[in-house]
């Protein structure tokens, strides 16, 4: 795996959001315009894009406190670059910056086994309240 090849920027700086929105919707891990996921990423606390030859190819990002506590949101690698460690690095990357917080995240039912890589587990006392609760719901992400 080289992943050195690739481009790591951390600040939202020179991104082009209309790229961020079409890669998640893309996806189906958000619905929202470019203008709005800029705001979405300045107020994120962690920020990852990666480029190859100035073209977006993976993105993440995660809320945080700073000190104890964040969430990861928006884990996304495009479909020609997957299986070479991109993902990891993003997820690696966010972690690094959220060293000594309690991190927690949710993903899609079809995701389940994905961040056991990195040691997370599931928990039997989280809970979650969304305003589209029937798509969470039809998806299976409710017990
Ligand atoms: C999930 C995703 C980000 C992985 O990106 P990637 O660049 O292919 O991942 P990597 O090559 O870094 O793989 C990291 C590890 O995760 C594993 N992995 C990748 N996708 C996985 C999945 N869906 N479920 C379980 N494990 C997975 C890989 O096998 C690899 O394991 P290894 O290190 O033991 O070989 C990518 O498939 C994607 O963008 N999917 C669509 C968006 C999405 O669903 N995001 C996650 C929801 S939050």
């Amino acid at each position: 795996m080289n992943t050195t090849e690739f481009e790591i920027i951390d600040s939202c700086d020179g991104i082009d959001f209309d790229e961020v929105s079409a890669l998640l919707k893309y996806y189906g891990l958000s619905d929202l315009d470019g203008d709005i996921q800029r705001q979405v990423f300045q107020n994120s606390y962690v920020t990852v894009f990666v480029k190859d030859n100035g073209r977006l190819i993976g993105v993440g990002r995660a809320i945080s406190d700073g000190i104890c506590q964040g969430a990861i949101y928006n884990i996304a690698v495009r479909d020609e670059y997957r299986g070479r460690g991109i993902g990891k690095l993003i997820v690696d990357e966010i972690l690094s910056r959220l060293k000594g917080c309690n991190v927690v995240l949710y993903t899609h039912p079809k995701h389940l086994g994905l961040y056991e890589h990195w040691g997370f587990r599931k928990m039997r006392t989280s809970y979650a309240k969304f305003p589209r609760e029937e798509y969470f719901e039809k998806e299976g992400f409710f017990e």
